[in-house]
Order: C-alpha cells, then sequence, then structure tokens
C-alpha cells in the first residue's frame, strides 16, 4: 500500500519528505484555507519536495468551469491530479479529463456505486472517506466495509482505477485500509506521529538502553 501524506502544509511535508516513504500528497479547500496561501502557490512548492501525485481539488461547479480550472493547475506539473467531487458534473469533467490523459481523484466518495461511476469515467483515483463515513454511522467499520466493497467491486471487473483510503483519523483506519486492500492510504501528518509508537516498542527501547549503559 503507498503512503501519501493528507495536508497543504509545507512544514509537515517538508519533514516527512525526509522519510523516504512517502509517494504522494493530497490536498482539499480545507488544507487548502488553513494554510492561508493561494492554491497555485501551495501545489507549486509541493512539486519541489515530493515526486509522486499531488492532488488539487477544483471548485464544484458545471463541468465547464471545473475543467477551467482543471487546466490552470494540470500545466503546472506533470505530477498534478486533478481532484474532482463525486457530482454528475463532476463525473462529466473526469471523462473529459481522463479522455486528455489527465490524472484525476474523485473525492467525497462514500458509496460503491459512486466509486463504479467515478472508475467508468476513467478516474485515476477515488478517494472513499473512511472517518466521515464512520462519524455518519457511529460505526468504527463503516469506512473498512466500504472499503473491501469497492475493492471487490473493482477487482470482478479488472478495475485499474486506484483506491485512495481517504478522511483517516487514526492508525487503525491505516490498518484496516491495508487489510481491505486499498492501493493508497493519505494521512494527516498527526497520525503518521501515531503509527510510528507502540507502548512495547517504547518500553523496549528503555530496555535496551539501560543494558547499553
Ligand atoms: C483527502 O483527499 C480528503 O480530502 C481528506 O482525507 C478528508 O479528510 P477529513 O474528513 O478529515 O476532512
Amino acid at each position: 500500500m503507498k503512503l501519501f501524506i493528507d495536508t497543504a502544509n509545507i512544514e509537515e511535508i517538508k519533514t516527512v519528505s525526509t522519510w523516504g516513504i512517502i509517494e504522494g500528497v493530497t490536498t482539499n479547500p480545507s488544507l487548502i484555507a488553513k494554510e492561508g496561501r493561494k492554491l497555485v502557490d501551495v501545489i507549486k512548492e509541493i512539486t519541489s519536495l515530493i515526486h509522486g501525485p499531488i492532488s488539487a481539488e477544483v471548485k464544484e461547479g458545471l463541468s465547464e468551469d471545473m475543467l477551467e480550472e482543471a487546466f490552470t493547475y494540470a500545466r503546472m506539473h506533470p505530477n498534478i491530479t486533478i481532484k474532482v467531487p463525486m457530482t454528475l458534473e463532476g463525473i462529466k469533467a473526469t471523462s473529459r479529463l481522463s479522455a486528455l490523459n489527465i490524472k484525476t481523484n474523485v473525492t467525497l466518495v462514500f458509496s460503491v456505486p459512486q466509486a463504479m461511476m467515478a472508475a467508468k469515467a476513467g478516474a485515476t483515483f477515488v478517494s472513499p472517506f473512511m472517518g466521515r463515513l464512520d462519524d455518519d454511522l457511529k460505526d468504527p467499520e463503516a469506512g473498512y466495509r466500504l472499503l473491501e466493497d469497492i475493492r471487490v467491486a473493482f477487482d470482478n471487473y479488472g478495475i485499474e482505477t486506484q483506491i485512495i483510503a481517504a478522511s483517516i483519523r487514526h492508525p487503525l483506519h491505516v490498518e484496516q485500509a491495508a487489510l481491505a486492500g486499498s492501493d493508497i492510504a493519505t494521512i494527516p501528518f498527526r497520525v503518521f506521529q501515531e503509527m510510528v509508537v507502540h507502548p512495547l516498542t517504547t518500553k523496549g527501547l528503555e530496555i535496551f538502553r539501560n543494558a547499553q549503559k
């Protein structure tokens, strides 16, 4: 499973770029707004730090308007992936972008039918939102089941669209994404910090430190 970082914060991206495990970046309007900078400036800086797919989300609207914005971003760098909301206009835009070989990431996906439509439109990636689905259904495995079901549906038909497990809230979501067979997990910086630790690892390090005194 590939690991992307889910952030628009340049300092976080600089930090994780030194780890040698990050293969892409996803952003969204909320993450961009948090940085207080123009999307194009943030995305341009990210392209110099991470050498993999970098998702830039277009404003939801008519397909023609989304396409105009998409072309602006796509021209910036070959790694830029156009993040498109899961709407009928978004599906139309995705079909046009995939016909032009522009990478797309259909986002705000919460069901298998949505994922199938996005794949049919030629989406490079689909982003099912685990955390928000868990929250909405008050079920800590709702997102897990959605990932499993999309994986089965895609494998049934040899669909090459890649699944990006998104809206990840904790290391268990990363585990669920891996067990479900997600191609990618896009993970917030805070969750990466949580993933690396385990109480027994900490305890074992203490034992080894004491032994080396
Ligand atoms: C990534 O592509 C998504 O936009 C992101 O994971 C959403 O996370 P959130 O549900 O915490 O906003």
